[in-house]
């Protein structure tokens, strides 16, 4: 049994069908707070199985210890967070407290179940402005915002617990940029509101539901001047999940592993593709720079490959037009159409 944080999310959810599809079973304990119910009816769908939920706050120290008890899980995915940098900049403390005593919450509750494998869902935002291209991950650390501190400071933390205790088995995954759909076009990334990131936010525009696209930045010293990105199909980024509690089961340690295809594509690049992918005009303009941003971001995925066996399997073609298909089929997310 595998203990899912955050299970009903757009990483979690496409994460609980791979491991269900693997022959795990699966506890969800998730607030809904960024997600809905509907996600794991889906999977459930999808897969065929059962997925057990219990709906409550990692923060809340009783009831997280009493649902991973009663799961008799053998290892925790650590999904539930908040993620919007912009967000984290004007509510820092939300973010801290969710986050980073929710993280403190879960590691106890583990502690008091006997449960010592986790893996941690970590971001490549704790690379900061690369120093070099492609990314490795004894890269040096360092965030720019909120949200990206809450990640440092997990992982500080985590490495600090597997330093005084080597029994632990922890795995750090540092996604670069999950986008795309499970191909059945019955799960994916459902945004409440105006979309932060790139490829939710071009579907919206390709779908009609948004006028144009503004290109953050044209000028950075990128091949075509807009930004470069390591896109990374999210069915490819949950199967690595699987792998890792594989790898997890084999020895103790505290590994961080990137997640990415190790390929950079550029803002422009991925709006072509999604063009072809969907056959629909996506209007853009260029608009100054976003606070923050860096000019290009792409993994090495060696140490996935040498130590998990694991590599991506879908170009940017199958990720836009899974995105696509979900975008088509769910124009509203997971909520109801009207009427
Ligand atoms: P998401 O918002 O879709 O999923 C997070 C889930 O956690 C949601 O279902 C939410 O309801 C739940 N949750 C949040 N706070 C909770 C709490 N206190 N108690 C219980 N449940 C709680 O986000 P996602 O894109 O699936 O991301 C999953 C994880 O991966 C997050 O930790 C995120 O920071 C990290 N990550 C995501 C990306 C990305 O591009 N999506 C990139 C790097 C890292
Ligand atoms: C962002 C976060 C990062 C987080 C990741 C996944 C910032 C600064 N970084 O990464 O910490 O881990 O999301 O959640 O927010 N773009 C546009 N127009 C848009 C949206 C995006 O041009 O409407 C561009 C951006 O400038 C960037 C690229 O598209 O060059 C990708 O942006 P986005 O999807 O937000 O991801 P990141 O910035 O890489």
């Amino acid at each position: 049994m595998i203990f899912v944080t955050g299970g009903a999310g757009y990483i979690g959810s496409h994460t609980c069908v791979e491991l269900l599809q693997a022959g795990h079973e699966v506890t969800v304990y998730d607030n809904f707070s960024n997600s809905s119910p509907e996600s794991l009816r889906r999977v459930e769908r999808i897969t065929g199985r059962a997925v057990r939920l219990v709906e409550g706050d990692i923060r809340h120290p009783q009831a997280l210890t009493d649902a991973l008890r009663q799961s008799g899980a053998s290892a925790v995915i650590h999904f539930a967070g908040l993620k919007a940098v912009g967000e984290s900049v004007e509510q820092p403390l939300r973010y801290y407290d969710n986050n980073v005593l929710g993280t403190l919450s879960l590691l106890h509750a583990m502690g008091a179940c006997h449960v010592n494998k986790l893996v941690f869902s970590s971001s490549a935002t704790v690379y900061g402005d690369p120093l070099h291209l492609p990314i490795t991950e004894d890269h040096p650390l360092s965030a720019t915002n909120p949200y990206g501190r809450t990640k440092l400071m997990i992982e500080d933390i985590l490495r600090d617990l597997y330093r005084s205790d080597p029994a632990w088995h922890i795995g750090i995954l540092r996604y670069f940029n999950p986008i795309g759909a499970h191909p059945s076009g019955l799960i994916g990334e459902d945004p409440q509101g105006i979309p932060n990131n790139l490829m939710p936010y071009v579907s919206q525009v390709a779908a009609g539901q948004r006028e144009r696209l503004q290109i953050w930045g044209q000028d950075y010293p990128t091949p075509d001047g807009t930004g470069v990105r390591d896109f990374i199909h999210v069915v490819d980024l949950a199967l690595g999940h699987v792998r890792t509690l594989a790898h997890l089961e084999k020895a103790a340690g505290c590994t961080a592993i990137n997640l990415g295809t190790g390929q950079g594509y550029s803002v422009l690049e991925l709006v072509r593709a999604f063009e072809k992918a969907s056959g629909q005009t996506v209007p853009y303009s260029f608009a100054a720079r976003r606070a923050g941003d860096i000019a290009a971001s792409y993994a090495s995925p060696e140490r996935a490959i040498q130590l998990l066996g694991w590599r991506p399997q879908h170009g940017l073609d199958a990720m836009c037009a899974d995105s696509w298909r979900w975008q088509q089929g769910n124009p509203l997310g997971y909520r109801p159409a009207q009427g």
